[in-house]
């Protein structure tokens, strides 16, 4: 991927300099919380994310996420990742995750790492269509993906066991057309 710069950002493949950080903060309970991964979370765990020996900067097989880091432009400091998978079975369709260490919330980051992320896959790669996937009870993330102007298309009620228990799944989506009116 072509690196990306926002007001306060730089998006890049996450590399190996990255993992100590990126482990402290998916260690975090509170940050794991509605995650597919348990803590602590580990540097072995880690580098499996790179998929092995090399750098993040080699494009992933459709259908594997790429972690993309998230880091001040400033500092190079790593304030978190927005994570991107291109489906396998569905052309022009990507799912986005989000996810930024405790230190570095409540400051508008994430919503302007995952818009410019967003829009690089509508404008640059010409997706049709983009979608996340959200635990009913992860407000933050319900209100960051509606302030970028996704809908919210699908309740999936208790459907998903999830750490011990039944969860709600909230899937929502844009589409380019969308995403253009709403930045016009
Ligand atoms: C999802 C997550 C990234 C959201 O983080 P966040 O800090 O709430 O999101 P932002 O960085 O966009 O910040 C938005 C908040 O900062 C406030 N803010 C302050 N200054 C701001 C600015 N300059 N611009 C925009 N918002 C600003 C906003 O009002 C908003 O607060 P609110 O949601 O209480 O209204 C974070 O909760 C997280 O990492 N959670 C754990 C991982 C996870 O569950 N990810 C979801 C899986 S897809």
């Amino acid at each position: 991927m072509r690196p990306i710069v926002t007001e306060r950002l730089l998006l890049r493949p996450l590399r190996r300099e990255d993992l100590p950080a990126f482990a402290a903060y998916r260690s975090d309970p509170d940050i794991a919380r509605y995650q597919s991964w348990d803590t602590p979370y580990t540097a072995v765990d880690a580098e499996r994310i790179l998929g092995g020996p090399v750098d993040g900067d080699a494009e992933p097989e459709p259908g594997a996420w790429r972690q993309v880091a998230a880091v001040d432009r400033v500092t190079g400091t790593l304030h978190g990742d927005c994570a991107v998978r291109l489906l396998a079975d569905q052309p022009a369709t990507a799912e986005v995750g989000v996810t930024f260490a405790r230190a570095a919330q409540g400051r508008g980051l994430a919503t302007e790492a995952l818009g410019a992320a967003v829009s690089d896959l509508f404008e640059v790669q010409g997706l049709h269509r983009v979608f996340a996937s959200a635990d009913d009870r992860n407000r933050p993330v319900q209100r960051l993906l509606e302030r970028l102007g996704f809908r919210r298309e699908a309740t999936f009620l208790e459907a998903d066991w999830f750490k011990g228990e039944w969860t709600t799944l909230l899937v929502y989506a844009v589409l380019a057309r969308e995403w253009r009116e709403g930045r016009r």
